[in-house]
C-alpha cells in the first residue's frame, strides 16, 4: 500500500493503473468506510482511499477543529483491506494560497442538509471534483448514509460529463440501530443510549407504510413523535422527501420516498435516512453497490 501526499507523486502512481475505484473519505475510518472500500476491491484493479477533511464543507461554528482523526489506526485498517494507494493531503495541497474555484450544484443542494449548513454542499462538489480530476478514477463509492451526498454527486457527475461510475453502498448499523459515523465518537455513554432514537423513529415511519400509508405527513408525525420522547434529542428537520429530486412530498407514489433527518443529541448532529419504495429502478438509485 502506497500513502501518497502530493498530487504530483499521485498522478505518477496513477498512470500505472488502467481502472481505480476510489473511496473518497474524512478518515476515522469504521465499519461503513471498509464495506465502500470492499466493494471497490470485489470491481476494480486497483483501489485508491482518499483521507482529507475538507475544511471548506464545515461552516464556521462547526466542528472542523475537533473532528476525530486518527492516521496511524486508518492506514493499518486499510492495509488489511488491501487497498493500493491512500491519497492523504494536507489541506494546502488542495487548497493552495489563492485558491478561488467553487462547484455549485444546483437544485438538490437547498434543502435538508444544505439548507442546515449553508455552502456545505458547495464544499462537497468542489472537493469531490477535485479528487475525480487528481485521481481520475473509474468508480467512486459513497454510503447512502450521506444520501443527499450521493444525490448531489450523482447529478454533478451527470451535469460535468465525468466519465466515474458512482456506486452507493448501505448504510452500516451497530446492532441496535444506530448508523455508523465518525461523529458517533462524540457520544458519551448515555447520549450513545439516546442516539438510537432517529432508527427507531425511521421504524416507526416505515412501520407506517408498510401497513399502506402513502400520506407523507403522517410519515413524518410518526418520526417527529419518537423523536420528541427522548429526551436529549433535539430535531432539526424530518423529511420524506422525493428519493431523487429531493422535494417534500405529500403523498408518496410509486417512486417512494427518502425519509430522513438530523437531530443533536447534545452537542452532537446526527444524520439517518431510510429508503421507503416498492420499484427496483428507485432502489438501484440508492443501492447500485449491493
Ligand atoms: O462523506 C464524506 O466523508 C465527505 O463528505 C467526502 C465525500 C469525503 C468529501 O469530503
Amino acid at each position: 500500500m502506497e500513502i501518497i501526499k502530493t498530487i504530483a507523486r499521485l498522478r505518477q502512481v496513477r498512470a500505472r493503473f488502467a481502472q481505480v475505484g476510489l473511496v473518497p473519505t474524512m478518515g476515522y475510518l469504521h465499519a461503513g468506510h471498509l464495506s465502500l472500500v470492499r466493494l471497490a476491491r470485489d470491481a476494480c484493479d486497483t483501489v485508491a482511499v482518499s483521507i482529507f477533511v475538507n475544511p471548506t464543507q464545515f461552516g464556521p461554528h462547526e466542528d472542523l477543529d475537533r473532528y476525530p482523526r486518527n492516521l496511524e489506526r486508518d492506514f493499518q485498517l486499510l492495509q488489511a483491506q488491501g487497498v493500493d494507494l491512500v491519497f492523504v493531503p494536507d489541506v494546502a495541497e488542495i487548497y493552495p494560497d489563492g485558491y478561488g474555484t467553487y462547484v455549485e450544484v444546483q437544485g438538490v443542494t437547498e434543502m435538508l442538509e444544505g439548507a442546515a449548513r449553508p455552502g456545505h454542499f458547495r464544499g462537497v462538489a468542489t472537493v469531490v471534483c477535485k479528487l475525480f480530476n487528481i485521481i481520475q478514477p473509474t468508480h467512486a463509492y459513497f454510503g447512502q448514509k450521506d444520501a443527499q451526498q450521493t444525490v448531489v454527486v450523482r447529478k454533478m457527475v451527470r451535469d460535468l460529463d465525468l466519465p466515474i461510475e458512482i456506486v452507493i453502498g448501505p448504510t452500516v448499523r451497530e446492532a441496535d440501530g444506530l448508523a455508523l459515523s465518525s461523529r458517533n465518537a462524540y457520544l458519551a455513554p448515555d447520549e450513545r443510549v439516546a442516539a438510537t432514537v432517529l432508527y427507531r423513529a425511521l421504524m416507526s415511519a416505515r412501520a407506517r407504510y408498510e401497513a399502506g400509508s402513502r400520506d407523507a405527513e403522517e410519515l413524518r408525525a410518526a418520526m417527529q413523535a419518537v423523536l420528541s420522547a427522548e429526551p436529549l434529542a433535539r430535531v432539526e428537520y424530518v423529511s420524506a422527501a422525493h428519493p431523487l429530486t429531493l422535494q417534500e412530498l405529500d403523498q408518496l407514489d410509486t417512486d417512494g420516498a427518502l425519509l430522513s433527518m438530523a437531530v443533536r443529541i447534545g452537542r452532537t448532529r446526527l444524520i439517518d435516512n431510510i429508503i421507503l419504495c416498492d420499484r427496483q429502478v428507485i432502489r438501484d438509485e440508492y443501492s447500485s453497490g449491493q
